[in-house]
């Protein structure tokens, strides 16, 4: 017998369907060919604590030699990343900021397997990325990492928790519907249940979408302006979640922001400019 409004949440008449098609959906979600068009000006500068140069001490989580990636236009080929190298210690929190257009989000893909670079390697949890098929890297994907999209691309005929029950089960979770339910409590929307995406503001659709990407507390969290559409007081509870679950889980976050305060959290920053790394400075910030 259902018992509250919020039991009724839990157990939607379609939750076995949403099972069966978890899978199908997560891949939708996460695939290439949904744009994430972003047009957000990153502009941060410097932060007066951060001193030059990083050196990464533990074995990287994620590590990327000379990724090249160009893509088609109707004006031609686009050198979109112009040859990247980096390594991110698992741990640390890396702000990735520079101008619009500069490939951070770009980059952030390549991270996630979600676009091959042209040239170049990409290892991430001692996988290598550019050798794995589309099944393997949907699986990597659901064990090891949270990504938030520039666009949300949360799935619109489902409701928020919905939404963030996707990759728990796909995971084959059997306590989804609950673990969704206290994320959402997390991001202060667990009034929001039962919303479908069109009945959420912006900033409430940026915090579906952030709880989908930290309800499996995966290894490696990227998050493209995880607070872009927030107001203060929310983007500061956004950012105490994520720093928080990386200092509990060891969590490594690559935030990609143009906010001064998030960016100030980060123990390293990495600046872009045209496709390459600009400057990699660490902060006196714990990782
Ligand atoms: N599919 C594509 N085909 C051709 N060019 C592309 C494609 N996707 C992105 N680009 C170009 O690659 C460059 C980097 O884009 P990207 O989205 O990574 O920038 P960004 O640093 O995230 O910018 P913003 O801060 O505006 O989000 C841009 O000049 C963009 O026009
Ligand atoms: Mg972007």
């Amino acid at each position: 017998m259902i018992s509250s409004a919020n039991e009724l949440a839990r157990r939607p008449p379609h939750a076995i369907l949403l099972k069966t098609r978890a899978k199908a959906l997560y891949r939708w979600v996460t695939s290439r060919a949904v744009s994430s068009s972003p047009v957000v000006c990153m502009t941060l500068a410097s932060h007066a604590d951060i001193v030059p140069t990083a050196t990464a001490t533990a074995a990287p989580l994620i590590r990327l030699d000379g990724v090249h990636l160009n893509l088609a236009s109707a004006a031609g080929i686009v050198n979109v990343l112009r040859g990247v190298d980096l390594a991110v210690s698992s741990g640390e929190t890396l702000g990735l900021v520079g101008p619009s257009g500069a490939g951070k989000s770009t980059l952030m893909m390549v991270m996630a397997g979600l676009e091959r670079p042209t040239a170049g390697g990409v290892q991430v949890a001692g996988h290598d990325l550019v050798a794995m098929n589309e099944d393997a890297l949907a699986l990597f994907r659901r064990d090891r990492v949270g990504i938030v999209f520039q666009a949300f691309r949360l799935v619109p005929t489902m409701t928020a928790l919905e939404n963030v029950a996707v990759p728990l089960e796909f995971a084959g979770r059997d306590d989804a519907f609950d673990r969704a339910e206290a994320a959402l409590g997390q991001v202060g929307l667990g009034h929001r249940l039962t919303h479908y995406p069109a009945q959420l503001s912006g900033g409430e659709q940026q915090r579906v979408a952030l709880a989908r990407a930290f309800v499996i507390e995966p290894a490696l969290l990227l998050a493209d302006e995880p607070t872009g559409n927030l107001d203060g007081d929310t983007g500061h509870r956004i950012i105490d979640l994520m720093f928080g679950l990386a200092e509990r889980r060891g969590t490594t976050l690559v935030l990609i922001t143009h906010d001064a305060e998030l960016a100030g959290r980060c123990s390293r920053i990495v600046r872009m400019a045209d496709g390459r790394i600009a400057s990699d400075a660490v902060s006196g910030k714990k990782p």
